[in-house]
């Protein structure tokens, strides 16, 4: 397999999951300091007081994924750190970044910043949070000071990692921070986070400056041929895909999904779509599984799709093999995926910028033999090359993590790395998936 020239070998990391050192620095609690602390909320009391330490060991894990071969890291800044209470700049804060950014250059390893990855001031969801329409221009104050730091150096900005996930997550189900519970305000929170990111892009133009943002993808597969199949699998494709799609590509909210909203429209201002509509320079693909849907004889019926644009259909146990996380193991999904959203976008630049798994790894006399992991990047790579024979304009491919590290409400049960992590010790033991991923880059970079 040979990919194009120019593209981008990375790993991603989110800076909540990683980077510890939660008091130091200035930094101020974020909504999920706040959700790890209550009793219940994550996997057992896990918290990201230390995660991977990273904050003060990145230079190593830096060092280490230069030296796998892979050429770009995608690394979240936390909003807290950089403006404590959500407002004021913290000098301390952006120059923890400046030394992160600085180490990458040194290390010939291209920064891919995303502003938002979750970690919102906990200041900011007293005063309202993401159902608040003021986070949006919060937020594009906060983007305009780190560009204004950062943009001499960093030249790929990606605004919002996931919104479906901070909006149907945080405020709709409540698995996540800020824990909420209530499916009307959860796609209030949507609006305002792709607000949000709409604001913020005006915000990051410079010269060679790319702006993006990173949509998590569930692609419908219905279980079975029957109209009402094809029906269910549009209403999930509609809220977890084309929802956020849609607007983002100046196609304005999805007319269907709206119909079932309830009153969702009544918080979309006039302009708003074209704000969200802003252009980008890419779009951020992040991958994992796609959902086996099943409508539902009773369109009333409880189902495990809560959601109020969901009623009437069910999502089936996925096929094995399973990851450890029990998600579907699906790479020709990732073709149909990227091809579909070049084909919807007319032809836009896309990133893979997150595709793992999570398994049980061990440590053996120093080595981490994860053959099903090594298994996954392989078939998932082989899903992009044939997305480009099709045509489609893919830029590169981030593995979710470079190191194991918090994984939200699970806590540090699952480890999705290409390097290990000791948590009591901090010791990092490189997987052979990174070996892999690594020597597949470095043979394309020759
Ligand atoms: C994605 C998140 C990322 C990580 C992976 C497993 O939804 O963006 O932080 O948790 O899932």
């Amino acid at each position: 397999m040979t990919f194009p020239a120019g593209f981008l070998w990375g790993a991603a990391t989110a800076s909540y999951q990683v980077e510890g050192a939660v008091s130091e620095g200035g930094r101020g609690p974020s909504i999920w300091d706040t959700f790890a602390a209550a009793d219940g909320k994550v996997l057992g009391g896990a918290t990201g007081d230390v995660a991977c330490d990273h904050y003060h060991r990145y230079p190593e894990d830096i060092g280490l994924l230069a030296d796998l071969g892979l050429n770009a890291y995608r690394f979240s800044v936390a909003w807290p750190r950089v403006m404590p209470d959500g407002r004021t700049t913290s000098a301390a804060g952006l120059a923890f970044y400046d030394r992160l950014v600085d180490e990458l250059l040194s290390r010939g390893v291209l920064p891919v910043l995303t502003l938002y990855h979750w970690d919102l001031p906990q200041a900011l969801e007293d005063a309202g949070g993401w159902p608040s329409r003021d986070t949006a221009s919060r937020f594009a104050d906060y983007a305009a000071v780190v560009h204004a730091a950062l943009g001499d150096r960093v030249r790929q900005w990606t605004t919002v990692n996931e919104p479906f996930c901070a909006a149907f997550l945080g405020y709709g189900s409540g698995v996540h921070a800020p824990g909420g519970q209530d499916h009307a305000t959860a796609l209030v929170a949507a609006h305002h986070l792709l607000l949000a990111h709409g604001l913020a892009a005006r915000a990051l133009t410079g010269p060679g400056h790319e702006v993006s943002l990173a949509l998590n993808f569930a692609p419908a597969i219905p279980d079975g041929s029957s109209p009402a199949h094809a029906e269910a699998a549009r209403k999930f494709d509609g809220i977890h895909n084309r929802f956020f799609l849609d607007p983002v590509l100046g196609r304005g909210y999805p007319a269907d999904v709206v119909a079932a909203a309830g009153r969702f429209a009544e918080c979309v201002r006039d302009g708003d779509t074209d704000v969200i509509a802003a252009p980008i320079d890419w779009l951020g693909v992040n991958y994992y599984a796609p959902a086996r849907v099943t409508p539902l004889d009773d369109p009333q019926a409880p189902s495990n799709c809560p959601l109020p644009t969901l009623r009437g259909l069910d999502v089936l146990p996925a096929p094995p093999p399973l990851t450890a996380f029990g998600w579907e193991q699906s790479p020709a999904t990732l073709t149909s995926l990227l091809t579909w959203i070049s084909a919807r976008s007319g032809g836009l630049p896309l990133v893979v910028a997150e595709n793992g798994a999570s398994f049980v790894d061990k440590v053996v006399d120093g080595r981490v033999y994860d053959a099903a992991r090594v298994n996954y990047f392989m078939e998932h790579l082989r899903a992009v090359h044939d997305a480009l024979g099709l045509g489609v304009d893919v830029r590169g491919y981030f593995a979710w993590s470079l190191l194991d590290n918090f994984e939200w409400a699970m806590g540090y049960t699952q480890r999705f790395g290409l390097i290990h992590v000791d948590f009591e010790t901090q010791r990092r033991t490189v997987k052979e998936s990174g070996r892999f991923l690594g020597r597949v880059a470095k043979a394309n970079s020759l």
